[in-house]
């Protein structure tokens, strides 16, 4: 007995190591091709740009007289990648700095636009060279709506609503005239409009009950004109913040109807740091534990708007009030030497794997989600673009959205997965993040995402209502979990072929390598 219990302990091991046992895991995924019912808003992929750091300045805005190529200030190699890349819309002036913010600081000669003090970011001196017109000009040169931010909590309800009017009115008035004194003849049509931001904190420590009416006080006088109507989003939560939201849509359902009007979005923000805010840990200096612990957290997501939305569906189930996640991304330390007020952190293989995660959460949940912005546009948090000088580096996130491009406006599928369970330390998740949509041409459009930092995963994916007849796909991975794109050198991780993805009876049959991120287009 001693001797077969020997024997077959030496068989078993032989077994594993000469892999005569099938050792992948196979996960199921079934695609409803034929059962989409909501539209994955292209408003999700929009990114946010404060006055923070360099994201404005050198990020952006160079001024005309730079010997870095711009067009009136702006630099062309950033509207260049960020066109290639689709960029919806985009937010400004903030953040905390859009409850600080006097527009009428920013427009007019620049010589004589008064400074303030960017009291949030470093306490440096903000000279109001970039406002109203040079952002609603970024926005034209990439072909991006703008989200302006109104500043509710030290500006005026007078102050916004001439903002408002400034920005969007055809009509023949003191304000309009002004802005055709200062070179703008025709109005911008701005439609998206936040209504301040983190009002319970950095926007004026409120709360939500006073907030509510606040909002529909300053939501009131901010008219629309002509055909355009305005999209007012009020500042919600912040990750379990869950009175915020309750207070706020239990006013908003006992409004009259009519009323209801002066708010179409709540707004969400929820940032994934490592351990804890006090200890955020460093971009690119992570051990494989740090790794799982920020993809664990930033899975939390979906718990966090599964949350907010069963509130807003007890009061709206209508779904007229959207979600709008307009700030989200990886907060870590600033990178050492840079100052702690300016928010610039590398951006790794790990944020490649936060963006991917993200984006699929906000497509599952698009029925209510209609908006998300990841912060900051460039140079300040989890950026899709950093400068230095002349340099420009592309993100390993800046190829995660390019890839899910297509999914922009398409209709989200359903699916069902039947996934592997990862276990590190006392973490439990599962292996695979996913979504798909179909275009308007018919073609399927699935990411996923691997959170596996050891295995590579196996998935077979069968569709309801479709047959496939081609796959092809793109990746981004690296076999260096910290791996960045550094200034001067060409790039360690960008989005390069996949050839991970077979057709088979119909099937697809999809080899995904440890820590990627995977975009197939299937025909
Ligand atoms: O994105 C940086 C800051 O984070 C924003 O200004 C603020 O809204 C949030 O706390």
């Amino acid at each position: 007995m001693k001797r077969f219990i020997v024997c077959f302990a030496v068989m078993f091991f032989l077994c594993i190591q000469t892999n005569l046992f099938p050792q992948d895991f196979v996960n199921a995924l079934v695609i409803h091709a034929d059962k989409g019912q909501d539209t994955i808003s292209r408003h999700i992929y929009s990114h946010f740009s404060e006055h923070l750091g360099h994201c404005i300045y050198e990020g952006l805005w160079v001024g005309e007289k730079s010997d870095i190529p711009n067009i009136r200030g702006i630099r062309k190699d950033v509207t260049t990648a960020l066109k290639e890349m689709g960029i919806p819309s985009l937010r400004w002036p903030g953040g905390c700095f859009a409850d600080e913010y006097h527009w009428k600081n920013g427009i007019g000669p620049k010589e004589t636009r008064p400074a303030m003090i960017n009291s949030n970011w470093g306490a440096v001196t903000e000279d109001n060279s970039f406002g109203t017109h040079e952002f609603l000009d970024l926005c034209e040169q990439i072909k991006c709506e703008p989200i302006i931010t109104g500043n509710l909590g030290s500006g005026s309800v007078e102050e916004m609503s001439q903002w408002v009017e400034y920005i969007n009115s055809d009509n023949i008035s003191p304000i309009t005239d002004l802005r055709k004194k200062n070179r703008r003849e025709k109005a911008w049509h701005v439609k998206f409009w936040g209504l301040g931001n983190e009002s319970w904190g950095c926007g004026g420590n409120m709360n939500p009950d006073y907030y509510f009416n606040l909002a529909n006080r300053y939501s009131t006088f901010c008219r629309d004109y002509g055909d355009n109507k305005l999209f007012r989003i009020a500042s919600g939560a912040s990750d379990v913040n869950f009175d915020w939201t309750e207070t706020f849509m239990r006013m908003w359902a006992a409004k009259p109807e009519g009323t209801r009007n002066n708010v179409n979005g709540l707004s969400l923000h929820y940032y994934t740091v490592c351990h804890d805010w006090n200890q955020k840990g460093s971009a690119t200096k992570f051990d494989k534990s740090e790794m799982a612990l920020t993809l664990y957290k930033t899975l939390q997501m979906d718990d966090f708007i599964n949350k907010h939305s069963a509130i807003m569906d007890k009061y709206d189930p209508q779904k007229k009030v959207a979600l709008i996640v307009d700030e989200w991304g990886d907060w870590f330390d600033v990178e050492p030497g840079t100052n702690p007020g300016f928010l610039f952190q590398q951006n790794t293989l790990r944020d490649a794997l936060v963006a991917g995660i993200n984006l699929n959460i906000f497509n599952n949940h698009c029925d209510r989600v209609k908006m998300a912005n990841i912060a900051q546009l460039a140079n300040v948090l989890q950026s899709v673009i950093l400068t230095r000088g002349k340099d420009l580096v592309l993100t390993p996130t800046y190829y995660i959205f390019k890839m899910y491009k297509a999914h922009q406006d398409a209709l989200m599928l359903p699916y069902e997965l039947s996934c592997a369970d990862l276990k590190y330390d006392t973490l439990t998740m599962k292996a695979l993040s996913v979504s798909a949509s179909k275009d308007k041409s018919g073609k399927i459009h699935i990411s996923l995402v691997n959170l596996d930092i050891e295995k590579k995963q196996v998935v077979e994916c069968r569709m309801t209502g479709k047959i496939p007849v081609s796959v092809k796909g793109e990746i981004v991975t690296s076999k260096e979990m910290n791996a960045y794109n550094d200034f001067g050198k060409s790039p360690l991780i960008k989005a390069e072929k996949f050839e991970g993805a077979k057709l088979n009876n119909g099937k697809l049959n999809i080899e995904m390598p440890p820590l990627s991120v995977v975009v197939l287009e299937v025909d």
